[in-house]
């Protein structure tokens, strides 16, 4: 038997029907095409799937749909505003931070979620925010600088 869920996702009322064992990110990728967030491990380790519920990002794989009843979820697809990049995607984009691109999507939502909470982050909050999040190419040292760029874009607070 299949459950009705209402949930906003990037600012959008959405609708929709899951059995009760569907991962957030079967949902996501396969009945609502939002295939932004990528499927690596499926089982928490890699971060790939990683979207913004409620403010905190998570792994979207380790979520049940049935549990985002109500839910404000962000994924990578909401991330970009008027067709203008967010400075995280951008300081991605500028400083080569990824090759394959597989792991992009669940560092930007990751960096975007530390951001929002902590708009100025040492490099080992940087590091410590990131640790959920693999990457086999690029390496980290580029992502860190690209989250750093970010921080030191954005305009400074009101
Ligand atoms: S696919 Fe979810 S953590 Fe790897
Ligand atoms: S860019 Fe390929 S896994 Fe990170």
């Amino acid at each position: 038997m299949k459950t009705h869920v209402s949930t906003t996702i990037n600012g959008e009322a959405v609708e929709f029907l899951c059995q009760p064992r569907q991962s957030l990110l079967e949902i996501l990728r396969d009945e609502l095409s939002l295939t932004g967030c990528k499927e690596g491990c499926n089982n928490g380790n890699c971060g790939a799937c990683t979207v913004i519920l409620n403010g905190l990002p998570v792994d979207s794989c380790l979520v049940l749909a049935v549990e985002v009843e109500g839910a404000n979820i962000e994924t990578v697809e909401g991330v970009a505003q008027q067709r203008q990049l967010h400075p995280v995607q951008q300081c991605f984009l500028e400083g080569a931070a990824l090759q394959c691109g597989i792991c992009t999507p669940g560092f930007i939502m990751t960096s975007k979620a530390l951001l929002e909470k902590h708009p100025a982050p040492d490099e080992e909050e940087i590091r410590f925010s990131l640790a959920g999040n693999l990457c086999r190419c690029t390496g980290y040292d580029k992502i860190v600088h690209a989250v750093q760029a970010a921080a030191e874009s954005a305009p400074a607070p009101k």
